[in-house]
């Protein structure tokens, strides 16, 4: 099995005010294969973002190794290869799709004629072709939530991490991104992602970890881990693993 990514005995805390630390991540193990669409689940404030945000290297963690692409610490170059989704998207609201697009390509270096086919592709791909030229301001958040996958998606990266993307979106929204999630699956591309969305996540995951509170509890090929407890669904499966609901 090739490692796209190998977290070890990962470890964050944040200021929670007072002298006092919150400990958002908990002495963490996971391990992402190439090709695989891995699903972090758990329930609200379980500390899936926080783990994003360590992979992406948005923030700074206390403890742990993070490795990408078999280099630890990962590089400037191994970090370029990841497209990311934030949970929250915040744009310019004075520019259209491809202003946004284009900019973020210049960030990223790509070169100008690649770019400009990239852009035509994404947007088509999110289905935003039509709302090319249309003033950000004007969208629906499912419309932002599409315009946010294109965005990771622009520098054709070998790995996406994806916070919630399936978040805002109506029922054609979230067929649309699943298709696309399983089109890159099929060009054999890495994708983790983090969900409440759990038919969503059950149609489309390879591999989950259910988390809470920093810990992961669970982790394992989604078939076996629902075939284990005996459960019809991934939200049953889920909810025996946590300990709420029905
Ligand atoms: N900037 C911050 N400062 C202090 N505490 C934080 C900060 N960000 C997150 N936390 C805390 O860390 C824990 C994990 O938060 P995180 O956002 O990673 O959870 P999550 O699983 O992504 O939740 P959700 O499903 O609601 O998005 C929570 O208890 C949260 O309150
Ligand atoms: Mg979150």
């Amino acid at each position: 099995m090739e490692s796209i990514l190998k977290i070890t005995n990962l470890t964050v805390s944040y200021a929670a005010g007072f002298g006092r630390k919150k400990l958002a991540v908990d002495n963490l193990n996971l391990e992402v294969a190439k090709g695989e669409i891995f699903g972090l689940l758990g329930p609200n404030g379980a500390g899936k973002t926080t783990v994003i945000k360590a992979i992406i290297g948005l923030l700074y963690p206390q403890g742990g190794e993070i490795s990408l692409f078999g280099s630890t610490p990962p590089t400037v170059v191994d970090r370029g290869k990841i497209g990311y989704l934030p949970e929250v998207s915040t744009y310019y609201w004075f520019l259209t799709p491809e202003e946004l697009l284009k900019m973020y390509g210049k960030i990223c270096r790509m070169d100008k004629s690649e770019l400009l086919q990239r852009i035509d592709y994404v947007l088509n791909l999110v289905d935003l072709t039509n709302e090319k030229k249309q003033l950000i301001r004007t969208f629906s958040k499912g419309m932002q939530q599409r315009l946010g996958l294109a965005q990771a998606l622009l520098h054709n990266p070998e790995f996406l991490v994806l916070d919630e993307p399936f978040s805002g979106l109506d029922p054609i929204g979230r067929v649309k991104v699943r298709k696309v999630l399983k089109e890159l699956k099929k060009e054999n591309k890495t994708i983790l992602l983090s969900s409440h969305e759990l038919s969503e996540a059950e149609l489309i995951c390879d591999h989950i970890c259910v988390m809470n509170n920093g810990k992961i509890l669970k982790t394992g090929a989604m078939e076996e881990l629902i075939g284990e407890k005996g459960q019809e669904s991934l939200e049953r499966y889920f909810l025996s693993v946590i300990g709420g609901g029905a």
